[in-house]
């Protein structure tokens, strides 16, 4: 159900749940301040609870009032990209951030979404924890029609159209005195490094292999179907009479079925696209697609190559 801004801001405000656009993917909103609201959203979303929220702000000066400390370069950083597709994990004090919110963590994940209605709502309350706006493990929703097959018809959302970016924020935090990148996302390695004057490492786990963002260690962004992952160039179909999600400038001779993501000439119509082409797999009801994964190693290329691993189970 389509609701506007007032409506959301008093649903918000009255301790509902709402799923919200922003640039990246939609998002299955709450107050902070509201914890049956935010305990609702992990049960809608079958979320584990080791699995903590991010907290969205209207800008800098919001976080900077909350975080107790934060590191060399997040003001720069937070400068150029908020707001935008860019998560930090920043300490926090206890007392401020609900124990629910942050999974028990003495960090809290902090992003200014850049969509300019989701911007109106946050003027009006903030902050907002919102995890991606799908059921845990599948495929993040990106327009309004995904949510109204997930959620249902009477859930209310605040329909902003189609996400611009289709992927979520990439997630970063300080290890060591450095940047490090927690989860891939929108932002590019190469782009963080303009700022920061070196390339950001991945870094997913700990010294003693804990993981640093606990997302990480569960099923994401899984279609039904099965993928299977090829990463050599397709001449003909692998197998006849299956399916290929794939590109549309390449040819899939042979193959029965053809769910095309976009150009490979252009990846950002590829991200815009790739959750819309997991779930239409979904829409048709196929057992196993082969994924044309012989993509490039660099850039958004490598966000979408590690949301297809993860999609197929690899990681
Ligand atoms: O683009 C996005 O980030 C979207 C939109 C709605 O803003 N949100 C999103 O939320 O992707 P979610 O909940 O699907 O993913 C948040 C990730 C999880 O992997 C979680 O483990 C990690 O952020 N996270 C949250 N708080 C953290 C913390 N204190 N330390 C490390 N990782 C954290
Ligand atoms: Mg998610």
């Amino acid at each position: 159900m389509r609701i506007l801004l007032d409506e959301a801001a008093f649903r918000l405000r009255h301790g509902e749940v709402v799923a919200i656009p922003t640039e990246t993917v939609y998002g299955l909103a709450a107050s902070i301040a509201q914890p049956r609201a935010v305990s609702a959203i992990f049960e809608l979303k079958g979320r584990p609870r080791a699995n903590p929220l991010i907290a969205h702000v209207l800008d800098a000066r919001e976080c900077l009032e909350i975080a107790s400390s934060v590191p060399v370069g997040f003001e720069e950083l937070a400068q150029r990209f908020w707001p935008g597709p860019l998560t930090f994990v920043l300490p926090v004090e206890a007392s401020l951030i609900p124990e629910e919110v942050r999974a028990g963590l003495p960090t809290c994940a902090f992003r200014s979404p850049a969509h300019p209605l989701t911007q109106a709502l946050l003027a009006r309350i903030s902050p907002l924890v919102a995890p991606s706006a799908n059921p845990s493990g599948r495929p993040s929703a990106t327009r309004y029609e995904h949510i109204e097959s997930d959620f249902g018809r009477d859930f209310p959302v605040l329909d902003g159209g189609p996400c611009l970016l289709g992927l979520e924020s990439t997630i970063i935090g300080v290890l060591d005195d450095r940047w490090h990148v927690l989860r891939q996302g929108a932002v590019t390695q190469e782009v963080l490094a303009d700022i920061l004057g070196y390339l950001p490492e991945i870094c997913v786990s700990d010294s003693h292999r804990q993981p640093i963002c606990p997302g990480q260690l569960f099923e994401h962004y899984a279609p039904k179907a099965r993928l299977i992952l090829s990463t050599t160039p397709f001449l003909h179909c692998p197998e006849r009479q299956s399916a290929v999600l794939g590109f549309s400038d390449r040819m899939y001779e042979g193959a029965e079925q053809v769910v095309l993501l976009g150009a490979i000439s252009r990846p950002q119509e590829v991200a815009a696209r790739l959750y819309d082409g997991l779930r239409e797999l979904d829409a048709i009801g196929l057992d196993v697609v082969w994924v044309d994964a012989n993509i490039p190693n660099e850039g958004l290329w490598r966000t979408i190559g590690e949301r297809l691993r993860r999609a197929a189970g690899l990681m």
